[in-house]
């Protein structure tokens, strides 16, 4: 028995049913990696079927206006990915014939698409031997395998030095789920862990500090939202999907009917990122 070797059976029994398990379809599994990236699972649990039932292939997609793709991404957040994804489908049509490729230099050549997609990619749509680096995942690298805050130059290597031959689908779930359900960033559950046994970490009785702490693909907690441009952007956004609104309006539509200089702030941006358009008296998605 390889060391970690309670991880599996574990997951077997204990493993959360979510439903872009059930698919092995590149276009789709894309989807719920994007999704995934800055938005929960339960959120996403809602979202992610409706949304492929509108887009079921990057050509549906890319064949779309990116309004209504953006209109599609509503309650998750962060829309700018949904300007992404619409732009990596573009790209998947005009470079691939509308699949997504299952080489990892080719899909890393597409928009929207860095280094930890690619890889989810290959593992979950084609069962490829690669390891994964997230923010779960890391927390298993950092303090399961290392014991120790991990660069982010080596984190891949030793996420693909653990990945047991042929069984990467199933290994980066358990991963992912060990890291949500016991391995947590706060109060990890080192009581109930199946690899508490090999665990680096508790073998050093917990020394601080944790080795999550500024180890490679650990996220940073997101900003407050409340008050924050972000929350601004984010009503505009919701407001446009109801339809255009008029340059006079767009102050109240981001909540700050006093501040129209941080409005129109917002606004710009959004224009130049190519998420709203402008036709000189009203802004409206694409
Ligand atoms: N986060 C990113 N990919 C995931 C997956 N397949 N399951 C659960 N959480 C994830």
């Amino acid at each position: 028995m390889g060391a970690f070797s309670g991880l599996l059976p574990w997951w077997r029994a204990n493993g959360r049913d979510l439903p872009w398990r059930r698919t092995r379809d590149p276009w789709a599994v894309l989807v719920s990696e994007l999704m995934l990236q800055q938005t929960q699972v339960p959120r996403v649990v809602s979202r992610w079927q409706p949304f492929l039932d509108q887009f079921p292939t990057a050509g549906a997609c890319a064949a779309a206006p990116v309004g209504d793709v953006v209109r599609a991404w509503a309650g998750l957040g962060y829309n700018r990915r949904a300007l992404n994804l619409h732009r990596c489908a573009v790209a998947v049509v005009e470079r691939h014939a509308g699949v997504l490729p299952d080489d990892l230099g080719a899909l890393l050549a597409l928009p929207g698409i860095g280094p930890y997609t690619a890889r989810a990619i290959l593992v979950f749509a084609h069962g490829r031997d690669i390891g994964l680096v997230d923010t779960n995942a890391g927390r298993f690298l950092a303090r399961a395998v290392a014991g120790r805050a991990l660069a982010g130059s080596e984190a891949q290597g030793v996420a693909d030095a653990h990945v047991p031959p042929g069984l990467a689908w199933e290994w980066g779930q358990a991963v992912f789920d060990l890291g949500a359900l016991v391995c947590t960033r706060r109060a990890p559950a080192c009581d109930r862990c199946p690899i508490a046994p090999d665990c680096t970490w508790a073998a050093a009785g917990w020394a601080a500090p944790d080795p999550v702490a500024g180890s490679a693909g650990i996220s940073t907690p997101q900003s407050t939202f409340a008050g924050s441009d972000r929350q601004g952007r984010g009503r505009l956004v919701s407001a446009l999907r109801g339809g255009p609104v008029a340059m006079r309006d767009v102050a109240s539509a981001t909540g700050w009917p006093d501040d129209p200089a941080r409005a129109e702030r917002i606004a710009t941006a959004l224009v130049a990122e190519g998420l709203v358009v402008s036709d000189g008296a009203v802004l409206l998605l694409p």
